[in-house]
């Protein structure tokens, strides 16, 4: 199982992510990337067949801001850092 969640403070709203993996992340009011699976909580097991365009999206990010992890971030982005 994989697990996502945007680090807010580090994603400089490049868009990238939310071109790959359309239907795992959108943006708020200021640009910047979320979850739509949780509201960026990173506690929902990611479908298995958005895992790849996840993994792309972690590829994708300029800042690293995608995170990614085999167990639920619950709100912590830089939990497993
Ligand atoms: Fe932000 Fe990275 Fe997405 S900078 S908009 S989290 S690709």
């Amino acid at each position: 199982a994989k697990y996502t969640m945007i680090d807010q403070e580090t994603c400089i709203a490049c868009g990238a992510c939310g071109t790959t993996a359309p239907k795992v992340y959108d943006y708020n009011d200021e640009a910047l990337a979320y979850v739509v699976l949780d509201e960026n909580e990173g506690a929902v097991e990611v479908p298995e067949e958005l895992e790849d365009d996840v993994l792309d999206a972690y590829e994708g990010c300029p800042t690293d801001s995608v995170k990614v992890a085999d167990e639920p971030f619950h709100g912590d982005p830089l939990k497993f850092e």
